[in-house]
């Protein structure tokens, strides 16, 4: 394996899949612990009103740490989002049963959200913050809630008054995502705000933003030593097996039929989460996922044989898997990823055309050489502009 360039004394991270919205569910989470087995994980916010959801959370949402409780090799970590303590306490009473903490968004910017004054919309105004923050603390408790918030509403300036703000509270940890709502996905995560905060904050602090491979993580332990947990979004779905390199500081390979089975697993573990979660549930029970399939070609190959038998009652091979639309469509999403790690040719947009697995094996197979080939998973900054909303400078056309 190519070892990238050495670190003497690596610090122990603790590595989490942070939350994302429309792509987190218990199916990813379940596969991102087959790939390269992140130490915890977040689930997407759930949103809270006055009237939903009602007392129950659904069932798949934090399965984790109900039904599955102790029962994968990650930490699950429920968020929500809303903007009255009252109504988060209504849906975090049932999930701290089960959890030490429950993490509240006070980051998404999505103009809806931030409308009804909830995600960053609450940093907007200090003293709104500061009296949500305090009504979440009376609500759940000292130490029973986190947040996880960006570093201002308009401008970065913001932060040291948010940030005397929250280190008053006692919570139980901050994640910052270190970049102001106006920016959106625009520049970077400053890891000096994120540094600032470790060294204030009495409770531990983790860091988030563009952490794509070994390196960028290294730069992050430079500027923010005291830091000791870290999440991965994006990275993460540009190469699914970054916490694998992460660990070991060694670039990711595996064969092009590793590939395929792995993304056939997702496939099928996302038809099984659609049509009947509690079969997903049973074989979680079984212990089906228990262990780490990394890059090991047997390891999927037998997965992906269990997991077509007891879901469609008999072996199914990978050229001939039919899996739901919206299922093939999350296998996109994250092929539309995941493809920039790859050598070049996989950008062809020919294989976010597909509409079935079938042909989206035959695209894969048709750009390698040799079927035992390895491919590299390295993180490219020339397709950052995909993934950080910023616009194409004119060189590439997908
Ligand atoms: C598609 C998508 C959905 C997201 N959904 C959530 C969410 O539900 N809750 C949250 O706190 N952050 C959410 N985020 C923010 C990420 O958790 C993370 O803080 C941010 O993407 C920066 O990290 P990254 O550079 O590693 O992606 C989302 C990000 C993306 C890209």
């Amino acid at each position: 394996m190519p070892l990238l360039k050495k670190n003497e004394n690596p610090k122990k991270r603790e590595l989490g899949l942070a939350p994302m919205e429309g792509v987190t569910c218990l199916a990813t989470r379940l596969w991102f612990s087959l790939t390269s087995q992140p130490d915890f994980a977040m689930t997407p916010f759930l949103r809270v009103t006055r009237d939903y959801p009602w007392k129950r959370v659904p069932s798949t949402y934090a399965a984790e740490i109900f039904d599955l409780k102790g029962l994968t090799s990650y930490r699950l970590i429920p968020q929500l989002m809303g903007t009255s303590p009252s109504d988060l306490e209504r849906i975090a009473t049932p999930l701290l049963k089960n959890s030490n903490f429950v993490d509240i968004n006070c980051g998404c910017p999505s103009p809806k959200v931030v409308g009804s004054h909830a995600g960053s919309g609450l940093l907007e105004k200090l003293e709104v913050f500061e009296e949500f923050l305090t009504g979440i603390q009376e609500k759940l408790g000292e130490s029973r809630y986190s947040i996880k918030m960006r570093s201002g509403f308009h401008t970065n300036d913001e932060f040291p008054k948010l940030l005397n703000l929250v280190a008053k509270m006692k919570m139980s940890q901050l994640t910052l995502h270190a970049r102001t709502r106006q920016e959106r996905y625009t520049s970077f995560s400053k890891w000096n705000l994120i540094d600032m905060a470790s060294q204030t904050c009495g409770f531990p602090v983790v860091g988030s933003g563009d952490i794509v491979d070994s390196q960028s993580l290294e730069n992050t332990m430079g500027q923010a030593p005291m830091v000791e947990k870290i999440i991965v979004g994006r990275g993460a779905l540009r190469n699914p097996w970054i916490f694998q390199e992460l660990r070991t500081n060694e670039i990711v390979q595996l064969t092009s039929r590793t590939l395929v089975l792995s993304l056939a697993c997702y496939a099928v573990l996302q038809d099984i989460l659609a049509n009947n979660p509690s079969l997903l549930l049973q074989l979680v029970e079984k212990g089906l996922f228990e262990k780490t399939c990394g890059t090991d070609e047997n390891l999927w190959e037998q997965l992906y044989h269990k997991l077509t038998v007891l879901y469609y009652g008999h072996y199914i091979e990978t050229k001939s898997l039919v899996v739901e639309r919206p299922s093939f469509a999350r296998v996109k999403m994250i092929w539309n990823s995941l493809r920039s790690s790859l050598n070049s040719g996989f950008m062809d947009p020919f294989l976010l055309r597909v509409n079935c697995f079938p042909d989206f094996e035959k695209g894969i197979v048709s750009k390698v050489q040799e079927s035992n080939e390895l491919l590299s998973l390295k993180y490219s900054s020339q397709y950052d502009w995909i993934y950080s909303g910023a616009k194409n400078n004119g060189n590439e056309q997908n």
